[in-house]
């Protein structure tokens, strides 16, 4: 991967541009680098040239992810430049309606991860599917499910304890959720499905319960404070992602297009309510957006600070050879249907331009899945790249 020629292309001047990079299919395939992804990593933090990590992917605290993730691209990352799908959901703690102190459902890949990410967000009251499950096992008429570990120990008390090290924690009476979520690619879509089915047919979810208005169409949805289903969130919609197989995986959006079909044959046509985040939605990029430029204001900091001695501040906008607002992120990415169309469509608060670029590395070809005809309206990239070497080089003769 020929880097040398990129030195060439960057200016005097501190960069007035940035990267958001897509990581499956762009940097990685699952746990293995992809050519050339950390000497580019390398090289933009050899040049203070600022970038994010902005992923659908999620299932690990995010100090823990961002560990894996610099020893496995052997560049040093740091929470602040780094975004998983699931990382907004911490902004539902603050305001009128905060969950804070709610009883909030989390599912994913790994019961326990997802209630330390949770209880590390700030999440008083996190409970699992193992947790229901585990209350009262006839809820799931099957073999108990494969990531449920039965109890070795007694069960630990108090509740909610985040440290709760791996089983399941019991549950307190008149337990109620008042808000499901997906945190990532759940693995006990039978024990999940079950258990949020009937979270969604309950009265303001109690399980066990069953309010027959809540998959009504002849009714309006009515919210879980009035005795209706309790929000239901994913992080991402991702239909498909890159893995190491040679053709994309289904991801958490065949996971909910899967609960979505379920609810619509049991009521009879309801669509499911829920809110889903992560990219191409705006809620995302506009999060991002606000991390790359508190980020950029580090790098540049640090930049200044090897400049001018001790003083280590960034120059204000308005001071002599201040630093230009942030003007363009290269948005790098493998997927049309988010990192593409997401950047296309996100409208900066700064008038920041988000460019998209393509790379042939992840879920896209020409020979997948609609191939060039994908590529239309939304999801056309301003430029197509070979992998994430390209994309950089791309980028940096653009701003040259
Ligand atoms: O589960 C991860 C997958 O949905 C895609 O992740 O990094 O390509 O946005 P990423
Ligand atoms: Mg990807």
């Amino acid at each position: 991967q020929d880097l040398a020629g990129l030195r060439s292309e960057l200016g005097p001047e501190p960069p007035s541009f940035a990267f958001a990079f897509d990581i499956d299919g762009v940097l990685l395939h699952v746990a293995k680098p992809i050519p050339g992804a950390p000497q580019v990593l390398k090289f933009l933090n050899d040049h203070n040239i600022p970038f994010i990590l902005l992923t659908n992917g999620g299932g690990k605290p995010e100090t823990e992810r961002v560990r894996d993730l610099s020893e496995r691209l052997g560049v040093p990352l740091s929470t602040d430049n780094f975004v998983q799908s699931h990382t907004p959901f911490r902004e539902l703690l603050e305001g009128p309606d905060s969950l804070r102190d709610k009883t909030v459902l989390v599912t994913g890949s790994d019961y326990e991860k997802c209630r330390q990410i949770f209880g590390h967000y700030g999440f008083n009251h996190v409970v699992t599917p193992a947790d229901i499950y585990a209350a009262d096992p006839t809820i799931f008429p099957f073999q108990a499910a494969a990531s449920y570990k039965a109890p070795s120990r007694p069960l630990p008390k108090p509740l909610f304890n985040p440290a709760t090290a791996g089983v399941p924690a019991p549950l307190p009476t008149h337990f109620k959720v008042d808000a499901m979520f997906v945190l990532n690619d759940p693995r006990d879509w039978a024990l999940d499905v079950q258990i949020m089915t009937d979270l969604l047919l309950s009265e303001g979810g109690h399980p066990g319960t069953y309010s027959p208005r809540n998959g009504d169409p002849a009714l309006p949805n009515c919210g879980w404070q009035e005795g209706g289903q309790p929000p239901l969130y994913f992080s991402n919609a991702d239909l498909f992602w890159s893995a190491n197989y040679p053709l994309p995986r289904l991801g958490q959006g065949a996971f909910q297009a899967a609960l979505a079909g379920l609810w619509r044959r049991i009521t009879g046509g309801h669509e499911l309510r829920r809110t889903c985040i992560g990219k191409p939605y705006g809620e995302t990029y506009r999060f991002a957006e606000r991390v790359l430029a508190s980020h950029r204001h580090e790098v540049l900091r640090r930049m200044a600070q090897g400049r001018t001695g001790e003083s280590g501040q960034a120059p204000r906008q308005h001071e002599p050879g201040a630093v230009a607002p942030l003007r363009t992120v290269y948005m790098v990415g493998d997927n049309p249907e988010s990192d593409i169309a997401g950047a296309n469509g996100h409208t900066s608060e700064h008038g920041t331009e988000w460019v998209s670029v393509l790379v042939r590395t992840g879920v896209w070809s020409e020979g997948w899945h609609g191939g060039e005809k994908a590529l239309r309206g939304e999801f056309a990239p301003r430029t197509i790249a070979d992998d994430v070497v390209a994309a950089v080089r791309w980028a940096l003769r653009r701003e040259g």
